[in-house]
């Protein structure tokens, strides 16, 4: 197949460029050129930006492609524009949309493609893949676009930095190789769905020309969920080192810090586990096959390669909070036993 990614330098789309390579498509991409990643030279590269419309759409408008993957929508705006982009000359359009258009809050555990789309209070992250999804699933019911919605849930690779539970900050690489202490957020034990982006691309590339798959919605997510408490020890035992974990409310991080603790709200202090059963059935070759050590070490791999580690000894908050928090109990008195401090 002749296949065009939007995007395809980025965590998710380079894995998926990488599966159609191995089954021997063609593979045009189309990016800023500015990724510090180059695609592979079999790869053609269309260079510029989507959110210049015009020219983006100009781009596209002599293209024809048996698929298309759209892996940087997040707007009922930029579906729009992929469409006028690809009008007529795509035999397959794959919209990349997530899970996050479940929650928070989220409606339960295993949920399937059918849970409430409650994905409004993330500063528009969820609600923008919610009206994409529902423009392009609208457009396959009124005129038959040929249009298949993949929801991932976490998914991580080289590519982009490995995340943890509390903050969208990369120096918690270097506290774990200090053997300094990690905070953790309530219990740390809210589940996740954390994918490698090895496994993720190659769903995408095995669902690519199925007929059957237009005008549905498939969650794309690791079927054995982790804890965040697992996440942060698996990620320290590919580091080859231990750690302490530390449990903060959740409520305290924001409130010391609502900018740097704020997506313990909008994402990761909540459990998210999906149901994978419907992309099973389509897929039924298809599992997380990816170790998660291996796909760890990898990423943490790739981002030393980066200069992507930051040095977790620039910052001090996170020690105060921990000495804070050790000191606590000490200081409240029981019964009139304790020591008022
Ligand atoms: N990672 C997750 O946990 C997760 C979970 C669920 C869903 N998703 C979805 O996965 C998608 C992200 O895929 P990814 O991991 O491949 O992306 P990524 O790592 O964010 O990379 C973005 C890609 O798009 C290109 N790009 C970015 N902005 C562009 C623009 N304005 N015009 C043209 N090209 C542009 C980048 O290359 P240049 O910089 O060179 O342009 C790069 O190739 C998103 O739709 C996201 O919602 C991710």
């Amino acid at each position: 197949m002749n296949v065009l990614i939007i995007g395809g330098t980025g965590t998710i789309s380079r894995a998926i460029v990488q599966a159609l390579l191995r089954r021997g498509h063609t593979v045009t991409i189309f990016t800023r050129g500015q990724h510090a990643d180059p695609p592979p030279p079999e790869v053609r590269l269309l260079r510029g930006d989507r959110r210049d419309r015009p020219a983006f759409e100009a781009t596209l408008a002599a293209e024809r492609f048996d698929a298309a993957i759209d892996m940087i929508s997040f707007s009922a705006e930029d579906a729009a524009s992929t469409m006028r982009a690809l009008a007529g000359r795509v035999g397959h359009l794959v919209h990349c949309s997530t899970v996050m258009t479940y929650g928070p809050p989220f409606a339960g555990l295993f949920q399937d493609e059918h849970a409430p789309l409650n994905g409004q209070h993330d500063g528009g992250y969820g609600a923008g893949k919610v009206a994409a999804d529902a423009l392009l699933l609208r457009a396959h019911a009124e005129s038959g676009l040929p249009v298949t919605i993949v929801k991932p849930s976490f998914t991580f690779g080289p590519g982009s930095p490995l995340w943890r539970q509390v903050d969208w900050r990369t120096d918690w690489i270097d506290r774990l190789r200090k053997r300094k202490p990690l905070l953790v957020a309530g219990d740390g034990l809210n589940l996740f769905q954390f994918l490698p982006a090895a496994d993720a691309g190659e769903a995408f590339a095995a669902l690519l020309g199925r007929s059957e798959t237009f005008g549905e919605i498939y969650n794309l997510v690791h079927l054995e969920p982790l804890t965040w408490d697992a996440w942060h020890q698996t990620v320290a035992a590919a580091l080859g080192v231990e750690t302490a974990l530390v449990y903060a409310p959740q409520d305290l991080l924001v409130a010391v810090d609502a900018v740097r603790y704020g997506g313990l709200r909008s994402n990761f202090g909540h459990t998210q586990v999906f149901s994978g059963a419907k992309l099973a059935r389509l897929l039924p070759d298809w599992q997380p096959a990816t170790a998660h050590a291996t796909a760890i070490a990898a990423t943490v791999d790739w981002m030393d390669q980066h200069g992507k580690v930051a040095n977790s000894d620039d910052d001090q908050l996170e020690d105060r909070i921990i000495a804070a928090l050790r000191e606590l109990p000490g200081r409240i008195t029981v019964g009139g036993h304790g020591s008022p401090g």
